[in-house]
């Protein structure tokens, strides 16, 4: 019992550290042109998490950050997690199906 309380403690933690980094990033390079009024506006485009990250992954790429695939699913949990709070398939980074690798 101790042990599967340990476990759900550590990926709780895990997953708080994520959305920091993805807070920590999107703070640095995102906040500039928009806060939360355009996650929250009526007529948003990001409906799911495969658009979320798809977007994240849009406006990565047209300001030129070089984000590793990793710091992108960070910023589109943390989006999701504060703003949009869609259901996540699998955990961190699992879920490449939805989204096209990142030209090298
Ligand atoms: C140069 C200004 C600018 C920067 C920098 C910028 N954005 Fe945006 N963003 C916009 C504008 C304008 C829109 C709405 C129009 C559009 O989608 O083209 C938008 C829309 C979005 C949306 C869609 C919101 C919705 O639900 O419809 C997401 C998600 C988003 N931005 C994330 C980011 C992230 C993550 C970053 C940092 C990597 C970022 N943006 C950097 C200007 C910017």
């Amino acid at each position: 019992m101790k042990r599967v309380l340990l476990l759900f403690f550590l990926l709780a933690v895990q997953s708080m550290a994520y959305a920091e980094r993805g807070e920590l990033l999107y703070e640095t390079h995102c906040q500039a042109c928009h806060g939360p009024e355009m996650h929250q506006r009526s007529r948003r485009i990001v409906t799911d998490w495969g658009t979320l990250l798809a977007q994240v992954q849009r406006w990565e790429s047209n300001i030129n950050l070089n984000w590793s695939q990793e710091e992108i699913t960070d910023v589109a949990h943390y989006l999701n997690e504060r703003y949009y709070g869609f259901s996540e398939p699998g955990h961190h980074g699992e879920q490449i199906d939805h989204v096209q690798s990142k030209p090298q």
